[in-house]
């Protein structure tokens, strides 16, 4: 067995691409880690991981192997290259296998690896979220990110939007909710002050500034130019809520289409999610299998049924109203003017309308500034959409593109126009009917693949407390 040799030639195949072979093949080269070790009389077999697939591919080493007595030390979670044939298996479950000639250590792992066979917990896995993406669950995790990430341009660009990348450090608080990182060059120890308040106009930027929780404020000004764009991007929140639907860092993807009122944003909204799921049948078969075996029961027909479901619009005002008809013991008060609830959400989605569904038009108090106000002038014209087991997935709206309107609702909710005079020239130079939303990626990813804590389908969660690896 020779030691760290890196043999890459043009014999390299990816596992996926050996595992879906048209034929046998004579020496080929794979490169990846060790899943498992078997040992039996005088033949070793290994399965062989790259991550291209779920599914390893048998090495066989028998005893022939001119250096047999240092294949007994492969342990699982090495590194190895492996030549060899890519022969006909005769063993259940798999088409092909690799009849090794010469295996190569690249990089040992001793006893002490900690991803061994046996099942491990989530939470187990969470502490060694280095390792994690090398775990089966993981694996498809991050596929599935990927194909999905893909996916997500190739939505947009196909109907004529223009991808924008919105700032990532910015002064304005998009939401309002006060849930802002600070980003600042002043020295925490000893900051300039005036009125024993913190001088801002001293930092980096002349102004109090932090990260984004949201790109919609740039991406409405991009619409009143492009007509249709998209962001996709970190977003980060500052909120302490440690629940299993909320991170500090997540990815959103906000369109914005100029011209368009609230119907336009709902079917904008139901079509991303139907073609995403429709992706995701035709594309991440082996991945959807495995959370459908493993993760969620019945998640594969509940894909396919969301493919082909009708959207329930939902007035707030009715969400309302049947929520106080239900005779559920809802340990939160449900009361027109007062904010759904997660239970509520759920309540909804689950037991009510078994799919997913818009509530539109809530009350203009609880939903911020740049939402649009509804003739009734007590609601505004909002939309957010919820699906059963996750609840909110999308918040979106019609946007105010009346400058007086705008300015008094920003008056009466205490939102500063001064520093938000840039957003309101829209409104005076060609300003038009416009919506988006926003789509909390992790959000969308833990409904299609089943997964319940949002902290496994982001690579390195970040949540209160924790901002390891
Ligand atoms: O409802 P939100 O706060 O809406 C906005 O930020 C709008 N500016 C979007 C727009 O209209 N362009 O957030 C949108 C979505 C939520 O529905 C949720 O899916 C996700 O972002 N989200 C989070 N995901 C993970 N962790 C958090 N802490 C999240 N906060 C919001
Ligand atoms: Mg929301």
């Amino acid at each position: 067995m020779r030691k760290g040799h890196l043999d890459s030639n043009c014999r390299y195949l990816a596992v996926q691409k050996a595992l879906t072979a048209e034929g046998e093949i004579e020496n080929i080269v794979l490169k990846g880690w060790v899943r498992t070790v078997r040992s039996g009389k005088g033949v070793t077999f290994l399965a062989l991981n790259d991550g291209s697939s779920m599914a390893s591919i048998q090495v066989v080493i028998d005893a022939s192997h001119p250096d047999h007595e240092a294949v007994s030390a492969i342990g699982t979670g090495a590194a190895l290259e492996v030549e060899g044939d890519l022969v006909a298996s005769p063993a259940e479950g798999q088409r092909w296998e690799v009849k090794a000639a010469r295996i190569t250590m690249v990089g040992e792992a001793g006893h002490d690896y900690p991803l061994q066979k046996k099942r491990h917990s989530f939470e187990f896995l969470r502490t060694i979220a280095h390792l994690r993406p090398r775990s089966n669950t993981f694996g498809a995790v991050f596929r599935m990110r990927n194909a999905l990430s893909f996916a997500v341009h190739k939505f947009f660009q196909e109907r004529g939007f223009l991808y924008v990348q919105t700032p990532i450090i910015t002064a304005n608080d998009c939401e309002g909710a006060g849930e802002m990182f600070r980003v600042t060059t002043l020295d925490p120890r000893n900051p300039p002050l005036e009125n024993s308040q913190i001088d801002w106009r001293e930092d980096f930027f002349g102004e109090k500034t932090g990260l984004t929780v949201s790109g919609q404020l740039q991406a409405e000004l991009f619409a009143t130019a492009f007509s249709k764009v998209y962001t996709f991007g970190p977003t980060f929140r500052a909120e302490n809520s440690n629940t299993s639907r909320h991170v500090a860092e997540f990815w959103m993807i906000e369109p914005e289409i100029a011209f368009a009122n609230l119907q336009d944003d709902c079917k904008l909204a139901e079509d991303f999610l139907r073609y995403h799921v429709i992706y995701t049948l035709e594309n991440c078969g082996e991945d959807l299998q495995f959370f459908n075996d493993r993760i969620e029961k019945g998640l594969i027909d509940k894909l396919e049924k969301l493919a082909k479901a009708e959207f329930h619009v939902l007035p707030y005002t009715e969400a309302i109203s049947i929520l106080q008809k239900s005779g559920e013991n809802f340990a939160y008060p449900v009361e027109w003017g007062l904010d759904l609830q997660s239970e509520h959400e759920r309540y909804l989605t689950e037991k009510v309308f078994d799919g997913p569904i818009f509530v539109v038009d809530y009350p203009a108090q609880i939903k911020a500034f740049y939402m649009r106000l509804n003739d009734d002038e007590r609601t505004v014209a909002a939309m957010d959409l919820l699906v059963p087991r996750v609840g909110e997935i999308i918040g979106g709206s019609q946007r105010e593109e009346r400058y007086d309107i705008l300015k008094m609702r920003m008056d009466a909710m205490g939102v500063p126009s001064e520093p938000l005079a840039w957003y309101m020239d829209i409104r005076r130079w060609g300003s038009c009917p416009h919506a988006g939303f926003g789509l909390g990626f992790e959000r969308f990813l833990m409904y299609v693949t089943g997964m319940e804590n949002i902290r496994d389908v982001i690579p390195f969660p970040r949540t209160p407390g924790n901002a390891q690896f």
